[in-house]
């Protein structure tokens, strides 16, 4: 197929090669956003009378045509188109002619790919929120379920001081709620239209930029038009950095499961349905999804320093660079999406061992031992000398009842008082932001998809 810039001449095949890549493979998943964002766009010309709103109408049939055919699988980007804004170009000049060859009118493919990687961003984001917001709840009935169940604390992953299996789940769903809140913030940037911005200079005839971002469904217009294009690869390097939070959480809490249900401390099973076997040793029940997921975050946090890598040298404006974001930025998203997944699969799955739990406080007294200081000092005994009566006779220390211990540490946030409803209202809060913009983007992608 025609490259959009072909004068005439020759490119080399090994340059063109080279300079595709994947590229194209990577825009088969940009094809529908292009589209969307393709009739978003003709609808405006219509509005600035570039085009006539037949000829918009026209255009809008086709992209939904086009939109149908990838749906169905028999709309595809080949090397030789280059990418999604090639393929979808020659297919309207193909089927409409010469009205095909009016939609490039005020823009590049800069702020054009920018514009679909952002409408997937948004799909793919609202995927993301609510697996999380699935983990989120699959942790809270852990944590309700297990609130009072003692389990050892540890720091240094030495013995510390009596916990509990609620605290441990509760831990991580404030955790996963604080990545949450980064991901709102990376949503928020997401959210700006760069459309108009075109190669990075803006066009030299009156569009309306606003009406092109309200009908994409946008929630502003990202203004500066040399910044739109600057901010390629900002915008996926932030929602790769809250995808990283999400991803380095993930990861600790998978070695916390793995390390909790070894046998040597059998405090949790993960069940045989989540384990994969060896070929040669008919014994094992290997925890490779947890194992992935802590690899999987190295890839995830490796996305995000190749995008920010990219860009720390590049000149203002548009560089062809920045194509080399696009797949970091696909790749660390669905990746993040997978490791959210098998987390709720696996947390939803697993057994937890009361007796073993328990037994571990008898065979470690020493994890009283800060209990044991404290109510020497409820006798009036100064903090420090406590301390040292304690540590000089650890072995006559007795282990006394873990639930007892977990009951007095009633503060806010301790094992004895979780306050699962600051969680809760946490949640609700950001299911209720996600809400509202999921409502906005589907009312204005209907009105576009004309359904
Ligand atoms: N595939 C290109 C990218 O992702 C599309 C934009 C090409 N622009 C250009 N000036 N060559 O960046």
């Amino acid at each position: 197929m025609a490259k959009l810039w072909d004068k005439g001449y020759r490119v080399e095949p090994d340059l063109e090669a080279f300079t595709t890549g994947d590229d194209y493979l990577l825009d088969r998943q940009l094809v529908e956003a292009d589209c969307l964002a393709s009739i978003a766009h003709a609808r405006m010309l219509a509005k600035a009378a570039i085009l006539t709103g037949e000829e918009a109408d026209k255009l809008a049939a086709e992209l939904r045509a086009i939109i149908a055919d990838q749906r169905a699988g028999s709309f595809t980007v080949t090397p030789a188109d280059e990418d999604c804004h090639t393929a979808i170009e020659n297919r309207l000049v193909e089927r409409l002619g010469d009205l095909g060859k009016k939609l490039h009118t005020a823009r590049s493919r800069n702020d054009q790919v920018i514009a679909a990687i952002r409408v997937y961003a948004k799909g793919a984001l609202l995927e993301l929120f609510d697996a999380a917001f699935g983990l989120a709840e699959t942790l809270r009935a852990f944590a309700e379920r297990h609130e009072r169940l003692p389990m050892i604390g540890r720091t240094h992953t030495q013995v510390a001081m009596p916990s509990s299996v609620g605290l441990w789940a509760a831990a991580w769903l404030e955790s996963l709620l604080d990545d949450l809140r980064l991901l709102a913030t990376a949503w928020e940037l997401a959210d700006q239209c760069p459309l108009g911005s075109a190669a990075s200079y803006g066009v030299p005839i009156p569009i309306d930029r606003e009406y092109t971002s309200q009908l994409l469904g946008f929630e502003r217009l990202q203004n500066n038009v040399l910044y739109a294009n600057n901010s390629r690869g900002k915008i996926e390097s932030v929602v790769l950095a809250a995808c990283a939070q999400i991803a380095v959480d993930l990861s600790r809490m998978a070695q916390d499961l793995i390390n909790f249900s070894l046998p040597e401390f059998g405090y949790f099973i993960i069940p045989k349905e989540l384990c994969t076997g060896s070929s040669i040793m008919p014994q094992k029940r290997n925890p490779c999804g947890l194992e992935l997921i802590r690899a999987k975050t190295s890839t995830i946090l490796a996305c995000h320093d190749q995008v920010l890598g990219i860009l720390k040298g590049l000149p203002s404006g548009y560089n062809r660079d920045l194509q080399e974001t696009k797949r970091p930025f696909l790749q660390g998203l669905a990746l993040t999406l997978a490791c959210v997944r098998v987390m709720d699969l696996t947390v939803r799955k697993l057994e937890v061992c009361e007796e073993r739990l328990l037994a571990a406080f008898r065979a470690a007294p020493e994890v009283f031992a800060t209990d044991e200081a404290l109510r020497l000092v409820a006798q009036g005994v100064p903090f420090r000398d406590a301390y040292r009566q304690v540590a000089a006779s650890l072995d006559k220390l007795q282990a006394t009842d873990p639930r007892a211990s977990i009951a007095q540490r009633t503060h806010a946030g301790g094992p004895g008082n979780l306050r699962l409803d600051v969680a809760d209202a946490a949640l609700a809060r950001l299911k209720e932001f996600v809400a509202q913009r999921r409502d906005r983007l589907r009312r204005a992608l209907d009105a576009l998809l004309g359904s």
